[in-house]
């Protein structure tokens, strides 16, 4: 019956597409597919239009919601019925029904009418399950294991529970968090595929619990529960010096077993003092220092029912039962994506065996092998090989990365870890006597779940290298939070790197909810004065806070994703955060100057090693305080005037003026000269509007000026470095930002491509020419700060951007601009909408321009021409098409608004 509806749906689908009618799909709701653990009073739905027409648009929706799939296609029993709303909003839609209730799967589906009233079928049937909404719905307790732990190397425990099913089962949801890390399994069998769950949040306020459908893994009759536990970010070592258990000592368990039976009753099955505790294989694992597993310890079949525990100790209840910190979870876990082989196994000069797997990657090793019992084998993590070819790990600093593999020596055995991660390109393989061989080893990424949206390319192959390090540099330091760097002894949420990339990472993937989630711990770790950490989760301290450029974090990120993504209701929640920073600093200012208190400046700027002239590039760091107060000032201002507060639009528009005029009286000359004449203090105040519009050409020039005074390269830092090659493509200097981008020596976004490297580098001069590396103590291979120049690649040379005023690209720009010596380029944006392409070449005289559009989208189109020539698309003149709106041909450059569809244009350039 099922396959009938399935294909009797498909077969309409079919139809209606041929037919030219419009078809909704790709159904989201809270930006998610089908997503379970949802705690939002009012999720929102999100869908896309299609159909072989040019210039879709929605005029009406109707929604419907309910608690069966079947009786939604009946229209009965519905929680929800929106009714025929006229209104073009397809993305982001409240739901609007009866109030839902805790642990409740919806489904849903919705239809629309087109630009010509034409109505579409039925959407597909899509589903939401509903988190634990009141905190009664909690009947588990915190549980500890029973017996004592070494408080030392920290063994992983196991918990164990047994119960009978004694009815048919309907449907069973588990609910599960820890305190440290967890993995989880039912009758023996893995629970979900998330890993290092529950993630990491400001746990004092906010801990994550995931939500799974373990329906299909219980049975009637006898059942078992197995969970193992790390000490993860919760207690493991985390900052320098080794500290650890930043935010308590004890490991705990929090699991909850919703079981449905058909007969309509329900059986809760939770974690209390019923349940045993042991230790297993997991002899110790620290996210920084790797795993010890042996394999000897491993107590076979532990999460089936049938095993006997009776030399299992009991479990205490935690002595701290609470449970108001509890929250669903917002963001995409992370889970196992790219499998890497190794491409090599060699001897290092040093006589080492090393493995080099291609690519800087983040995630771990999984071993396949045969060894005797009580031998092992040990598995070390690098990024790079040193200048003679050997193993180097010094910039690891105290993270050892190392996991040890103990064999029971039955047969080929696999291990991998659970609670950890490495960073690493290399890898070192001691202890083990036998042969190996590449098929032993395969290393998985492991990174958070988020879609992949953006894909970018052009003629020049380095640039297509950088990009793809700009996107493996994301993959890698988008574990759960947004990190600096994945493999020495930190790998924390800084600040500054996370708003540097913040635009960039949301062109390359859907970063809506994983940044969502991100801005909710900055807001809670702020501090009650508004100052804001240098790393959220904050595990620094309560004075590591408040430094220009990494604290304003918390009015970019949101403003970010609202361009990206427009979900009001996020800027709407930040708000007092945003305002709250901006009101720290108004607080530290006098005379509206900000010029007090640490900050680290343009981290990282170029710092030539022979600086005897004073060639490094050292910005004023009270002007980069002052640049940054307007910025998060007008941040806010942007968000108020969308969020209709208009008392603050006006208080802290007066404020913006002040903050530029005493800027100008500080820090620039009346003939326009800053203070500090760097490329970093011309980009921010160009970008930031610090100088007035008479001023600013000429500060541009200034730049330029600078740019060739180092022989067209860069010598910005962390904060000018992201707007370096806007400022010059906005104030007419799109000649010589190409020229920077292209730029193949020290310092710029190509050196470290040309030395090899698969991911962005911390420093411009990680390792140098002659292959020496720059001071261990800081010298990351896998950052993503610098990486930030990926925004300029789609926003400038394929062009792709929203408008402001109608963000989340429902008002599309298609502005590319080619130049430098490219010949080529082409992106592609998957948005809420559907998928954008701008694609260019110039070929014999010709620019060719190929845009794709998505549905109840308009799109503004300037294309570059020679002397006012014309457009044509498909061979005929843009002006003579009727559903192409004309609206400017210059000399040079047209400009014309289109709908959705395909469109090929081509002009004399
Ligand atoms: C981190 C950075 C961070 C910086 C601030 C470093 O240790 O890796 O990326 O922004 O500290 O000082």
């Amino acid at each position: 019956m099922q396959k009938l509806v399935l294909l009797c749906l498909i077969f309409f689908n079919f139809f209606a597409g041929a037919l030219g009618q419009t078809q909704v799909n790709s159904l989201l709701c809270e930006n998610r597919i089908n997503p379970t653990g949802i705690d939002v009073s009012q999720p929102l739905l999100s869908w896309q239009l299609s159909g072989n027409r040019r210039n879709i648009h929605q005029s009406a929706y109707e929604l419907r919601v309910g608690t069966s799939s079947k009786s939604l296609s009946q229209g009965k029993g519905l929680v929800w019925n929106s009714g025929k709303v006229s209104a073009d909003q397809s993305v982001h839609v409240p739901y609007g029904g009866n109030p839902l209730s805790s642990g409740k799967k919806y489904y849903w589906q919705v239809r629309v009418w087109d630009d010509k009233g034409q109505a579409s079928g039925w959407s597909p049937v899509a589903e939401w399950q509903m988190g634990l909404l009141q905190p009664g719905d909690w009947k588990a307790s915190w549980i500890e294991p029973g017996f004592i732990q070494d408080s030392v190397s920290r063994p992983s425990p196991l918990f164990r529970k047994t119960f009978q099913a004694s009815k048919k089962i309907q449907s069973a949801t588990a609910y599960i968090t820890a305190r440290g890390m967890y993995e989880a399994r039912i009758n023996g069998q893995r629970v979900g595929d998330a890993l290092l769950t529950p993630g990491w949040t400001s746990y004092r306020t906010r801990l994550q619990y995931q939500q799974y459908d373990v329906s299909n893994l219980l049975r009637q009759g006898a059942n078992a529960i197995g969970v193992t536990l790390g000490v993860g970010w919760y207690s493991g070592h985390l900052v320098w010096e080794n500290s650890k258990n930043h935010y308590g000592a004890r490991t705990a368990l929090l699991f909850q077993l919703n079981i449905q039976y058909t007969d309509g009753t329900e059986e809760v099955i939770s974690s209390d003092n019923s349940w045993k505790s042991s230790t297993g294989s997991i002899l110790y694992s620290e996210i920084y220092h790797g795993e010890t597993i042996d394999a000897r310890k491993e107590k076979e079949g532990w999460s089936d029912p049938g095993y006997d525990d009776h030399t299992w100790s009991g479990v205490q209840l935690s002595g701290d039962n609470n449970k108001s910190n509890l929250i669903a979870t917002i963001n995409e876990p992370v889970k196992r994506h790219e499998p890497f082989k190794p491409i090599k196994i060699f001897t290092t000069p040093a006589g080492e065996k090393v493995m080099d797997f291609g690519q800087n990657l983040v995630g771990w090793v999984q071993v396949r092998i045969r060894g005797n019992a009580g031998d092992s084998i040990v598995l070390q993590h690098a990024e790079v090989l040193d200048k003679n070819g050997n193993f180097y790990t010094e910039n690891l600093r105290l993270a050892r990365q190392k996991n040890t593999y103990i064999f029971k020596g039955n047969g080929t055995e696999l291990f991998e870890p659970h609670f950890t991660f490495q960073g690493f390109r290399y890898v070192k393989v001691t202890g083990f006597n036998g042969e190996i061989s590449p098929d032993n080893f395969t290393a998985y990424a492991l990174y958070s779940d988020m879609p992949a949206t953006g894909e970018f390319s052009c003629s020049n192959q380095l640039i297509n290298q950088l990009q793809h390090n700009i996107q493996w540099g994301q993959r890698g330091n988008f574990l759960d939070v947004p990190t600096d760097c994945p493999q020495r002894d930190e790998r924390l949420g800084w600040t500054a790197d996370a708003q540097a990339f913040s635009r960039t990472a949301a062109y390359n993937r859907q970063v809506n909810n994983f940044f969502a989630k991100w801005l909710k711990d900055v807001a809670a770790d702020q501090r009650a004065d508004g100052s804001v950490p240098f790393v959220v989760p904050n595990v620094l301290g309560p004075s590591d806070m408040g430094s220009a450029g990494w604290a304003d974090a918390a009015t970019i990120v949101p403003w970010n994703m609202y361009l990206a993504y427009a979900d009001r209701r996020l800027l709407e929640q930040q708000y007092p955060s945003m305002k709250a920073w901006v009101e720290y600093i108004r607080g530290k200012s006098q005379q509206d100057l900000w010029n007090s208190g640490f900050h680290f400046g343009d981290w990282l700027f170029y710092h030539p090693d022979d600086d005897l002239d004073g060639r490094a590039a050292v910005t004023d760091k009270y002007l980069i305080t002052q640049c940054y107060y307007a910025h998060s000032t007008q941040l806010l201002i942007n968000a108020a005037q969308v969020l209709g507060k208009t008392a603050d639009v006006a208080e802290y528009t007066a404020l913006l003026q002040r903050i530029k005029a005493a800027f100008m009286k500080e820090y620039v000359t009346p003939s326009g000269r800053l203070v500090s004449s760097t490329q970093t203090a011309y980009v921010l105040a160009l970008n930031f509007d610090m100088l007035p519009e008479d001023l600013r050409e000429q500060a541009a020039l200034r730049l330029v000026e600078n740019v060739k005074s180092y022989n067209n390269h860069l010598t910005t830092g962390f904060l000018g470095t992201p707007y370096l090659c806007h400022v010059l493509s906005r104030f007419g200097h799109l000649d010589v930002a190409y020229t920077l981008l292209l730029q193949e020596s020290y310092p710029s976004w190509l050196y470290p491509v040309k030395m090899g490297a698969t991911t962005i580098w911390e420093r411009w001069d990680g390792q140098k020419p002659d292959h020496t590396f720059e001071n261990a103590s800081m010298n990351s291979f896998n950052h993503y700060a610098y990486g930030a120049i990926g925004d300029w690649m789609y926003r400038v040379i394929t062009g792709i951007d929203t408008k402001e005023d109608a963000p989340g690209y429902r008002q599309i720009i298609i502005r590319p601009r080619p130049g430098g010596s490219l010949t080529q380029a082409s992106g592609t944006l998957q948005t809420y909408y559907g998928q954008i392409k701008s694609s260019w070449q110039l070929q014999n005289g010709q620019f060719i321009l190929d845009v794709e559009v998505p549905a109840n989208t308009t799109a503004t189109v300037y294309v570059p021409v020679k002397n006012g020539g014309t457009v044509m698309e498909n061979g005929k003149a843009v002006s003579e098409l009727k559903d192409i709106k004309l609206l400017n041909n210059d000399k040079d450059q047209a400009l014309f608004e289109i709908g959705s569809g395909k469109y090929h244009f081509t002009t004399a350039l």
